[in-house]
């Protein structure tokens, strides 16, 4: 259709990966305008969890819909937030442990983070945020502060302030426990990082190229945290809502964030709905402090209630999405033994993987031949070097084997054109060895 080409801005950019033009979807799949079929290994980069049009929320939406409720709603409070909330509490919160307290912000995952970053701010009296190398945190301009990606920082036209970048876990190398470089950093008052006000980190970093953080390095985070008096942000926003196995992210590392962001598949609908909860002491906002037009989307509450009552009253979903996860990790460590000449890896937990392809061009070769072959799956990493699995959890087994098959045929292909497959050469290595031939 020439329309897109005529009048939408030239920053589109899932659009140029997939030239087609979708019309319908349901499940794991998506329809174009001729009625050819693709299966989505994207799914809204991770904002359909539970699948396109799943019938469980789609008829509570009608349903909804239907009795003229109530679809905007500013932040007054009206029956379907309320029911939200007492469902979330009920389902989510309380056999986990966990008081917060639950903060609307704007729809997207980026307005709850700057609210986050504000609070925290507010609450100490301190304006850095450690954030980690290869975070994403979104583009508004005091989340971009927190992101790595420089093509996403190159567009800030501004100067981005006000965060520390710290090493993420296995950024120096896999024997380096990177939270010891930040226990000495903010023990050391001529280190030249100023105390923070909180850290802000991703159990696993989705953009970032599916880097899953180890229990143990989220364990002493959380430690440093707690001896400096510095608050613990988790951004759940793509890791959270089921993705790694369990509702949090964190849930089975046995972490208690101060503040936690929660957006993409919280609706479960695709419908606009971002959420920070909040440790009831830190809620030290005043009215209105941090507000938005579109901080009430009922249709999203009253999607949302719809999956915590169908998917999470009990374990049955987590220990399915364990077993699809497993089931994805087991063909992606094939291909590593057997593509790639040994030099692609494995990335993620739960059904948060990856495969690293080592270059972008050949991650991207591989997606390019996997659409032709009808599957939408796209890279992520700082030269999107990794092909990252986000098919919807739902999912049949047999469309996961499906999907996974037109993968593997697609590494084969581009692996067969290929002279020779770079290596991950490890970067320390590199320097070691650049400095011994001086
Ligand atoms: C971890 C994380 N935080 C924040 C965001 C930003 O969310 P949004 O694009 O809805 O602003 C994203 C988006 O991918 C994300 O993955």
């Amino acid at each position: 259709m020439k329309i897109f080409e005529e009048i939408e801005s030239e920053v589109q950019s899932y659009a140029r990966s997939f030239p087609r033009v979708f019309h319908k979807a349901q499940g794991e799949f998506l329809y174009d305008e001729e009625g050819n079929q693709y299966l989505d290994f994207l799914a809204g980069a991770g904002t359909l969890n539970y699948g396109h049009n799943n019938p469980v929320m789609k008829k509570a939406l009608m349903d909804y819909i239907l009795e003229d409720g109530i679809s905007h709603g500013l932040d007054m409070h009206t029956k379907a937030k309320g029911e939200f909330l007492e469902t979330f509490n009920e389902v989510i919160l309380k056999p986990r442990d966990l008081n917060y307290v639950v903060q609307f912000t704007g729809p997207t995952g980026a307005n709850s983070v700057e609210a986050a970053l504000k609070l925290a701010r507010n609450v100490t009296g301190r304006e850095n945020i450690i954030s980690f190398t290869n975070g994403f945190h979104g583009v508004s301009l005091g989340a971009l502060a927190t992101t790595g990606n420089s093509h996403h920082r190159g567009a800030a036209g501004i100067g981005l302030s006000g965060s520390t970048r710290m090493p993420y876990d296995g950024y120096l190398g896999d024997d380096v426990d990177t939270t010891a470089y930040l226990e000495k950093v903010l023990s050391d008052s001529s280190s030249g990082v100023d105390k923070p006000a909180a850290v802000l980190v991703e159990t696993i970093q989705g953009e970032g190229g599916i880097n899953a953080a180890s229990f143990e390095w989220l364990r002493n985070l959380e430690k440093v945290c707690r001896e400096h008096d510095v608050l613990l942000i988790v951004d759940d926003i793509q890791a959270g809502c089921g993705r790694s196995g369990t509702f949090f992210s964190f849930e089975e590392v046995g972490i208690k964030p101060d503040i936690v962001t929660l957006s993409k598949s919280l609706s479960g609908y695709g419908l606009p709905f971002a959420v920070v909860l909040i440790k009831p002491e830190l809620d030290q906002w005043k009215p209105g402090e941090h507000n938005g037009t579109f901080r009430g989307n009922n249709l999203a509450f009253v999607t949302a209630k719809a999956t915590m009552n169908h998917y999470w009253r009990n374990d049955e979903f987590s220990k399915e999405i364990l077993t699809k996860g497993d089931y994805i990790a087991k063909r992606v460590d094939e291909w590593v033994m057997h593509f790639g000449e040994g030099n692609f890896s494995a990335k993620g937990r739960g059904m948060f993987r990856g495969i690293n392809c080592v270059n972008g061009e050949i991650a991207s070769q591989i997606t390019r031949a996997a659409f032709k072959k009808g599957l939408i799956i796209e890279t992520s990493g700082a030269d999107d070097h990794v092909v990252k699995f986000l098919c919807p959890l739902v999912i049949s087994m047999q469309n996961l084997e499906k999907g996974m098959d037109i993968v593997e045929e697609s590494i084969k292909e581009v692996c067969a054109k290929e002279d020779s497959i770079p290596e991950d050469t490890d970067y320390f290595d590199n320097v070691v060895k650049m400095v011994a031939t001086r």
